[in-house]
């Protein structure tokens, strides 16, 4: 398991730090500290180019050289990043044409980070050269383990760019699809305000304009960029290959922020990386859903430098973040938790974003692993002593293990971009709260979850839920259909099969292509005002612990041959199907016409829980997280408590814990933002002696009037 910090070695030599006569003095202090923190790994250099390359073609590489062979000297790694993120800024004087042009037609300009346009041949040919030179300086370095490439692309909103060289790459990319301007102009469908072209050239870029653009050639420009910045990436990706086969490429990605397709990014890299800022105040299941979407990028032909299966998070902010209206402290025990939260849902790598405020420069409020006076004598510094000392004792048990997922969601990023770029029926329905309310009822019953796109495959879970995909492909449609024929179960939705991939609405029905699986068609839909609601009536063995109401959206349903579950109540459409099953092969297709609030969600999970045999990880109090982690049957529990009081648990047999290595049976009280982790095996033969500091943490005769007695007990 690594460990460890992102380290700005150029942010601590004097003036900074050190001395006039020896600049560097303080490096040597803080590799001092990390190895007494539990440090085994950094990440360096992501925003170095201008010092490694302080003119054009002058490279020094000898101060990083420095760094590193302090690190070999205390056994700590090292992942390098490419500078990319932050070109020089003799570069952009040289060569202005590699500064980014924003939809407006302005220029994005220098004296950032991101400034470029990720079409510009000249920024691929300094880029290549940097990494190049990097790569052959530094690439055989002892301590090198991974490489990660540029930093937050796509970050600051540089998706996309509307320069003339994106304009002649656009035109190439349209040529390539279409082949032929008739094509184009009938797939996008440009004899609408007869915007049809002769010349691929005429084509526009979606610049702004006085009303919307067609939505076809809308998404065909976000597929484009998406494509473009993974190419730049790949670039990245095979020169390093080919300098330092051994060495893994990593790249650092947030969950649902940024407009690229990540699947296709993952599939560049050899494993996945995340900025995680689990630090803020988040619902716990919010942040969970991330990290499981960010897990479930890559799950094959995953190369990580100590050939585990998960992904690192490569930046764990270490305190406060500085773009919330107030920016509050993160409180005792709160980083620890996430660490632990980010360990059990598949992290092998976790490093600390960053190791010290900077004095300098426009994230210096930042929270730090060490404050501005680097005095270890802090309290951020201290409880990441204590994570770097409990991983250290989880590594041996975790190495090997993975996350399993019986149920899946689907995410798709063409579906992201139509929701979001082009108008809708709506504009209160939100694709990003659509899935969080599916993924809130499993992750809230301890149902371990995986994420994938619509042409993933799906073969190994029993059920696949599909919030809204509005977009949806011919060819992801069939998919969907035959993984219900071979026995899957698929609860779909509303706001599905509005339109194929040229962005064309059905003439059949919606949802398009699907209307034989779910036995039904959807002959019209309702978008509600915000506030109003319908609500729904149920049949049968649907499990209603409310009232659920139809909110945002209500389809009008013709039932053909489906069973009905629930009707709405009201309105014109009063009695007829807002939910229904369908046999289909030989699983069942459920469709749900409308978005509810959150307890129906959970409802529906027993519901379908039942019906396909999901199984609960653990039963605990809704308020404690839990995941797991296996490896040939043996099977590692993560429970999280993310209240602010404790909770009262019931061990039914004993269980091995191995933070504080205690075995419970019985009562304990997990204390507030406790943690456990938990083996059913309850002889210690495996287990490792007491944690001092984690034991005093978690004191596990804490009681609060609110604890609620329940049942842990493994399945
Ligand atoms: C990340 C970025 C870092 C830093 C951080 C602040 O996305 O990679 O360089 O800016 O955000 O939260």
């Amino acid at each position: 398991m690594y460990f460890g910090v992102d380290y700005h070695p150029e942010h601590w030599v004097f003036p900074y730090a050190g001395t006039a006569d020896d600049p560097e003095a303080r490096w040597a202090r803080d590799v001092e500290l990390m190895v007494d923190a539990g440090v085994n790994v950094v990440r360096m250099g992501e925003f170095a180019w201008g010092l490694y390359e302080p003119e054009e073609g002058r490279f020094e590489f000898d101060w990083m050289q420095r760094v590193m062979d302090l690190f070999a000297k205390a056994e700590i790694k090292v992942v390098l990043a490419t500078p990319t993120a932050a070109p020089p800024l003799w570069l952009a004087s040289k060569h202005p044409e590699i500064l980014p042009i924003d939809a407006q037609g302005l220029t994005r300009h220098e004296g950032t980070r991101r400034a470029y346009c990720v079409n510009s041949g000249v920024y691929w040919d300094y880029s290549q050269k940097i990494v190049r030179a990097l790569a052959s300086a530094l690439g055989n370095h002892s301590q090198l383990i991974a490489w990660q490439i540029d930093n937050g692309v796509g970050g600051h909103e540089t998706e996309t760019s509307f320069n003339p060289e994106t304009r002649k790459d656009w035109h190439n990319w349209l040529r390539a699809k279409y082949e032929t301007t008739e094509r184009l102009n009938q797939m996008l469908g440009l004899n609408f305000w007869t915007q049809r072209v002769t010349r691929f050239e005429d084509v526009p870029m979606p610049m702004r304009a006085p009303t919307t653009h067609n939505p076809a050639l809308i998404m065909d420009w976000m597929r484009f960029s998406s494509d473009t910045l993974v190419a730049y990436v790949r670039m990245q990706a095979e020169l390093l290959r080919e300098i330092t086969p051994k060495i893994p490429v990593t790249n650092n990605l947030r969950a649902l922020w940024r407009n690229f397709d990540h699947f296709d990014m993952a599939e560049v890299l050899d494993f996945v990386s995340l900025d995680s800022n689990a630090a803020i105040k988040t619902r716990s299941g919010e942040l969970a859903g991330e990290i499981d979407m960010m897990r479930s990028l890559k799950k094959q032909n995953v190369r990580t430098p100590n050939g585990d299966c998960g992904f690192w998070v490569i930046e764990q902010k270490a305190g406060n973040v500085t773009w919330q209206e107030a920016n509050s402290l993160v409180r005792p025990g709160v980083i620890r938790l996430f660490t632990h939260q980010l360990v059990s849902r598949g992290a092998c790598g976790v490093l600390y974003f960053f190791w010290r405020q900077p004095r300098i420069g426009a994230e210096k409020f930042y929270g730090g692993v060490l404050p501005h006076s680097g005095d270890p004598d802090s309290r951020v510094y201290k409880e990441i002593k204590q994570i770097g000392q409990e991983l250290k004792r989880l590594a041996p048990v975790l190495h090997g293990t993975c996350v399993k997922a019986e149920a899946c969601i689907l995410f798709s990023h063409e579906n992201d971009w139509n929701l979001k770029f082009v108008n809708q029926p709506t504009r209160f329905f939100s694709y990003r709260e659509h899935i969080q309310l599916f993924y809130n009822a499993l992750h809230d019953r301890n149902i371990a979850v995986d994420f994938a796109r619509p042409t993933g495959d799906l073969s190994q879970y029993k059920i696949v839920f599909a919030p809204s995909l509005s977009l949806l492909a011919a060819g992801e449609a069939d998919l969907l259909k035959l993984y219900v024929q071979n026995g899957g179960t698929l609860v779909s939705t509303f706001n599905t099969g509005l339109v194929d991939e040229h962005h064309m609405a059905p003439d059949d029905g919606f949802p398009h292509d699907m209307t034989d699986l779910f036995g039904l068609e959807v002959k019209e839909f309702d978008p509600l005002p915000q506030g109003e609601e319908n609500h729904m009536s149920f049949k049968g063995s649907f499990p209603a612990t409310h009232l659920h109401p139809g909110r945002i959206w209500c389809d009008v349903i013709e039932p053909k041959g489906c069973q009905v579950i629930a009707t709405f109540a009201k309105d014109f459409y009063a009695g007829k199907p807002a939910i229904t099953l369908n046999e289909f092969g030989n699983g069942r297709a459920i469709y749900i016409g409308t978005m509810s609030h959150q307890s129906f969600y959970h409802d529906l999970v027993v519901w379908v829980r039942g019906l396909v045999g999901l199984h609960q990880l653990l039963k605990v109090p809704d308020t404690v997280e839990v995941s797991m982690r296996e490896r040939d049957g043996r099977k590692i529990f993560f429970l999280l408590n993310h209240q602010h009081s404790p909770v009262r648990l019931h061990f039914y047999k004993p269980m091995h814990d191995f933070l504080t290595g205690q075995t419970f049976s019985g009562a304990y009280d997990l204390p507030p933002h406790g943690v456990l982790v938990l083996d059913e095996r309850a002889d210690a033969a495996h287990s490792p002696p007491r944690v001092d500091e984690a034991a005093a943490t978690q004191n596990p005769t804490a009681r609060a009037a609110e604890t609620q007695p329940t049942t842990a007990r493994a399945r």
